[in-house]
């Protein structure tokens, strides 16, 4: 174990040479900047003041030239090679959720298909570790650089169950390797939970989850995590999903098995590539799933909690259809996908 001290605070924790500066600081409760997690966003950046780092990914699309002129560091992908001295801005924030990430082992035990390119993998823990609905864990696949993170699709059980609902990318590696190479049975490595698009209980408003594609499963956690929560008995809760075509809309069917639905949980679909539709069994919107929430609920949209995912086009006009409309940026909960 290396010794971090973060420079200008009271703060120090251990750092094992395999774990990276960051997850090692959220381990120990100390409340580091992040948001990916996977070297593409840039929020985990910290000053190396002394001591050495190994990058696990040095080519990590985060960090730049300048960057590195003047020793600034990713600290998700910062090991330490001996005792370090960081600069960093912390802030309880990210501690969020108050459970702390651990790397465990978890044996898959079920898989099924969701869409022709959505599968959901269930996997369960050897011993329980609990989450909170919306957030994410690191896979690590055999012969795969670097770990992928996938938002966990359930809620926290006792039993260690954590499912994911992943969608297959062409020519991808990691989702290559889990659709292809992992069988029922087989045990991977995992870090979790991480992520601060968690549901905000205390939080009086009604509810709008919106999402596209890959972005199914933090906010079909969020709508179970509603659902199961005594005291939101009674939030209203609005889920928005768009594909391209009829064969990407899903989610539906779960939601429908949640108690109170069509009294409170509303389910909302929409396409936008009609010309997909070659069968011509679409009967339903067609556009993108921003402007269906716009359209839907109006003016009423600063009035809710929000929380959406999926890919980065998708996400930016959600984010600029809620600047437009004035939606307060702490009622605005999400993780960027990369
Ligand atoms: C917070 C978060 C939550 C997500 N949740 C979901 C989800 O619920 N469902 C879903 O389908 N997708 C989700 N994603 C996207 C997912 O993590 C993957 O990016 C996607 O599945 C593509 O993976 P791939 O390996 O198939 O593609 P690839 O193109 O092989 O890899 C894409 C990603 O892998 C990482 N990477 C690539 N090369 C390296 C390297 N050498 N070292 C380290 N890392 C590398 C980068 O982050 C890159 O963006 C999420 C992403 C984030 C950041
Ligand atoms: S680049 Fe490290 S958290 Fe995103």
């Amino acid at each position: 174990m290396f010794k971090i001290t973060v420079a200008d605070s009271e703060r120090q924790f251990e750092c094992a040479p395999d774990d990276t500066i960051m997850r090692a600081a959220l381990r120990a409760g100390v409340g580091v900047p992040y948001e990916c997690n996977v070297g593409s966003c840039g929020t985990c950046k910290i000053e190396l003041v002394s001591g050495e780092v190994v990058s696990n990914w040095p080519e990590a699309p985060a960090l730049t030239e300048r960057d590195r002129g003047r020793k600034r560091i990713l600290g998700c992908q910062s090991r330490p090679t001996g005792d370090c001295t960081v600069k960093a801005r912390l802030s309880d924030q990210y501690l969020g959720s108050g459970c702390r990430p651990q790397q465990f082992k978890a044996t898959l035990t079920a898989c099924r298909d969701v869409t022709h390119d959505i599968r959901e993998f269930r996997f369960r823990l050897d011993v329980p570790v609990h989450f909170l609905p919306g957030q994410y864990a690191l896979l690590y696949f055999p012969d795969v650089n670097g770990p992928r993170a996938y938002s966990m699709s359930n809620i926290s059980q006792d039993d260690g169950s954590w499912h994911f609902q992943i969608k297959r990318v062409p020519g991808g590696s990691g989702t290559g390797t889990l659709f292809d190479k992992i069988r029922t049975g087989d045990t991977l490595m995992m870090d979790g939970p991480y992520g601060l698009a968690y549901l905000r209980t205390d939080s009086p408003r009604d509810i709008v989850c919106i999402a596209g594609g890959s972005g199914l499963a933090p906010v079909m956690s969020i709508a179970r995590g509603v659902a199961a929560d005594p005291s939101m008995a009674s939030r209203k809760l609005h889920f928005f999903y768009g594909g391209r075509g009829p064969r990407d809309i899903c989610g539906e069917d779960m939601l429908r098995e949640l108690p109170g639905f069509g009294e409170r949980f509303f389910f909302h679909s929409i396409i936008s590539m009609p010309e997909l539709d070659t069968e011509r069994q679409w009967a339903g919107r067609i556009g993108f799933v921003h402007d269906m929430a716009l359209e839907v609920l109006g003016k009423t949209l600063p009035e809710h909690e929000i929380y959406f995912a999926g890919p980065p086009a998708m996400a930016q006009a959600v984010q600029r259809m809620l600047m437009q409309e004035k939606v307060p940026g702490g009622q605005v909960h999400y993780d960027a996908f990369y």
